[in-house]
């Protein structure tokens, strides 16, 4: 059991600021330097992040990216005594894995799982089309709210000439690109995540929520990724050759995705023409 993080004053005036006098603090995660409680008080619910140690500079990071973008679900944020803080509204709604979750138990809900993962292209389309990039995308990044999809945990969200610090490693490794993986193994910084790279993750989160696995087989390649460091594992996915994973809950669905995780980048489709792939099925 690791120890609950205090929550700074200024988070927690600021917090009670937007939910109201008497809130209480849920946990929700707790990890790699940052942790997330959902706020509750008398006028609303949000989610409070607090980055410690190296999350500090991610966390305030993210507070800037998300007031950059001005997303409407960003209250405040702030820096206090060796911590960084960032509210949001809480976001009421399943994340993409979650819609999913009928399709990878039984198969059934299919349709309203196309419908999500069609709005999840919309959203990161509408991202690319602002000149930003998430690079971070993950089954649980997208909330599907009655608003639309949200994205979140936008910590390494970038555009060309943004700082993105020195501790980007393209974020969730089993869904890098082979192109983006080689980018990260050269050392250079800033390491330019294209709309293109954003793509491969887009069309390997949907893989990962109908499959319930990562896109990539990495023991038909021979490799054992709990044993492997993340950059021994960009090193095998730069290569381009580990095979995508066999198995077809969801042959029409996959027959989408499947050319895109093969695609050189250049042929890969926008994340508009994903969704509109996606919902033509
Ligand atoms: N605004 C929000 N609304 C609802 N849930 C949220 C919100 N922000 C975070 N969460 C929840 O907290 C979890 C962790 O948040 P995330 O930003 O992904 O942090 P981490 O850096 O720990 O991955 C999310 O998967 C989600 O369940
Ligand atoms: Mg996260």
């Amino acid at each position: 059991m690791s120890t609950p993080s205090p929550i700074p004053a200024a988070a927690q005036a600021a917090a009670s600021e937007h939910c109201g006098r008497g809130l209480v603090f849920i946990e929700v995660t707790d990890r790699r330097g940052s942790a997330v409680w959902k706020a509750a008080g008398p006028k609303g619910t949000a989610a409070l992040k607090v980055g410690r140690g190296e999350g500090v500079e991610i966390t305030a990071r993210e507070a800037a990216a998300l007031a950059a973008l001005a997303a409407d679900y960003f209250v405040s944020g702030g820096v206090t005594h060796g911590a960084a803080w960032l509210i949001t509204d809480w976001l009421e709604g399943p994340s993409t894995w979650e819609v999913f979750a009928p399709v990878r138990a039984d198969g059934t809900g299919r349709e309203q799982a196309l419908a999500a993962a069609a709005d999840l292209c919309a959203a990161v389309a509408s991202l690319h089309a602002a000149g930003w990039v998430h690079a971070d995308l993950q089954p649980s990044h997208g909330i599907h709210t009655t608003s639309g999809v949200k994205l979140i945990d936008l910590a390494w969200a970038w555009r060309p000439g943004w700082d993105q610090g020195t501790e980007f490693n393209g974020g969730m490794t089993h869904l890098l690109s082979p192109e983006l993986a080689a980018a990260i193994l050269t050392g250079e910084k800033p390491v330019a995540v294209t709309a293109a790279a954003e793509v491969y993750a887009l069309a390997g989160t949907v893989w990962t929520c109908a499959t319930g696995t990562w896109p990539l087989d990495y023991e038909a390649a021979g490799i054992n990724p709990k044993t492997c460091t993340p950059h021994e594992l960009r090193q095998h996915i730069a290569t381009g050759r580990v095979p995508v994973t066999a198995d077809r809950p969801w042959p029409e669905l996959q027959d989408v995705l499947l050319p895109v995780l093969l695609a050189d980048p250049a042929n890969r489709p926008t994340a508009g023409e994903l969704g509109k792939m996606l919902e033509s099925l």
